[in-house]
This record gives structure tokens, sequence and C-alpha cells, in this order.
């Protein structure tokens, strides 16, 4: 039986995050140049975002560009770029076809002028959809995201808008570049790589952790479905004891 068929329709995760990893190993595999990994890793972007639509999933958050990723090889980061922009340009249509919204986290002013420009337009075509939210997190850290949130309440306090006794997990939260959106439930790492990498640190708290050996560019829908139906086999106690959750 599909993995689709065993997702049960009322536990649907609402915000599921993806460490999409592997382009360069899966290139590799075949004799080919990192580029086409991440091109095939465009592919898979597609296929998963529109399954995760289907599928009634509020909010998918992509890490798609580190701040960390700025110190590959030039030559990468800038077939990256480009990659970015002739991407997003062609994936516009169907994300107004499929009522998809998108956004971004990170520090987009580190990213070439035209690709700021493409995303903005983008983002302001796409902003009356009411279907999923696609967050692509592009030069982000969560490291990055922390300093910044701290250094904004820090000028609160300062300015007296805020008071120290005041701060907490909320505010912190509103901080964060995530503020509207709920934390992510499900969190997905492909590759085979057992780590975070500087991605939604505040946020993961309580996600529950999903690893595959899959290579992002050979990670299928059925793959995703079998990720949904991994975390609906898991019970989330949030500190309580299992007899208080059921
Ligand atoms: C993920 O694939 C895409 C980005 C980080 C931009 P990688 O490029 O990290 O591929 P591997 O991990 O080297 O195989
Ligand atoms: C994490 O992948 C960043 C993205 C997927 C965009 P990396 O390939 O950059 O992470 P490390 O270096 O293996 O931790
Ligand atoms: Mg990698």
């Amino acid at each position: 039986m599909s993995y689709k068929n065993q997702i049960q329709q009322d536990r649907i995760p609402r915000h599921v995050a993806i460490i999409m990893d592997g382009n360069g190993r899966w290139a590799k595999r075949q004799g080919l140049a990192r580029m086409f990994g991440h091109r095939q890793g465009v592919e898979t972007v597609h296929t998963i975002t529109e399954a995760a639509a289907e599928l009634g999933i509020e909010y998918l958050t992509l890490y798609a560009f580190s701040t960390e990723n700025w110190n590959r090889p030039k030559e990468e980061v800038d077939a990256l770029m480009s990659l970015l922009v002739d991407t997003i340009a062609k994936e516009t249509p169907t994300l107004m076809k499929n009522n998809i919204r998108l956004s971004t986290i990170g520090d987009l002013s580190r990213l070439p002028n035209n690709a700021q420009q493409k995303f903005r337009a983008c983002m302001q075509e796409t902003s009356a959809n009411t279907g999923l939210n696609l967050v692509l997190a592009l030069s982000y850290s969560a490291r990055w995201e922390i300093i910044r949130a701290a250094q904004e309440i820090a000028s609160a306090i300062q300015k007296g808008d805020l008071l120290v006794e005041d701060v907490n997990e909320e505010v912190v939260s509103a901080h964060m570049t995530t503020a509207h959106m709920p934390d992510p439930d499900l969190l997905i790492r492909t590759s085979g790589e057992l780590r975070i990498s500087n991605f939604l640190l505040w946020q993961l708290a309580y996600s529950e952790l999903y690893f595959t050996d899959c290579l992002w560019p050979e990670f299928t829908a059925e793959e995703f479905y079998r990720a949904i139906v991994d975390y609906q086999r898991r019970e989330r106690r949030f500190g309580k004891t299992s007899e208080q959750i059921r």
C-alpha cells in the first residue's frame, strides 16, 4: 500500500520544514558537475511543494541557502544565484495555479539585486493566495536570526517600549523571522546527515525530526508521504506523560 493512502487527514502537520541536502553528492554519483544536482533539486522542490499543497499543509519551509553557504567556491555561489533567478521566474505560474503564497526568511539584502527583485515581484504576485505558504530560507542561519532578535529586543528596551521583565517566549518568537508562523511540527533532512546546520534553532525546540538517506534530487512525493506517516505514528508529549496526552 502506498504511503499516501496511510496518511490520516485529521493529523496533517501544520508546518513542515526541510533541509534539502545531497545535491552535490547526487551529481557526483552520476559523474556530473555539482550544478546538475542543484538543477535536479529544483525539480524535487516543484514535486514536494505540489504534494504539500495537495495535502493541505499550511507552511512548508525549505532551507535553500545558508549563511555558511556563502563560503562555497564563487562559481558555485554564482551558479546557484542564477538558478534561483531562473527558477523563480519559471515557477511563479505554478505557484499561482496551486494558490501558493511565497515568502522568504534570511538576509535577502546579501542576494544579488536581480534575485532580490525577482523574489519581491513573486511575493507580491502571490500575496493574495490563500493555500500553502511556501517559505524559502535564503542566506539564512538561525544564529543570524537570534542575534537580530536580541538586537531588536534590546533596542525596544532601550527606547522604553518594552520592560525587561516582559521579555517572554511570545516576545522572542515575535522577533524571529518566522513571527507569523507556527513552529515546525516536522523537520525532514535528506542525504543521511544527522545535524541541524544552523536551521531554525529556536523554532525546532519541540519539532519531530525525520532523517532519510535519500539525496534531495531523488526524494519523491512518496518519500515525503512516508515521512508524514512516520510523524503521525509518534506521540508528541511536550514534557507530559503518555497518560496525560491520551
Ligand atoms: C544542498 O545540497 C543544497 C545547498 C546547500 C545549496 P549540497 O550542495 O549541500 O549537496 P552535498 O551535501 O554537497 O551533496
Ligand atoms: C544545509 O546544507 C544548508 C542547506 C540545505 C541550504 P549544507 O550542505 O550546507 O550543510 P552541512 O555543511 O553539511 O552542515
Ligand atoms: Mg550538503
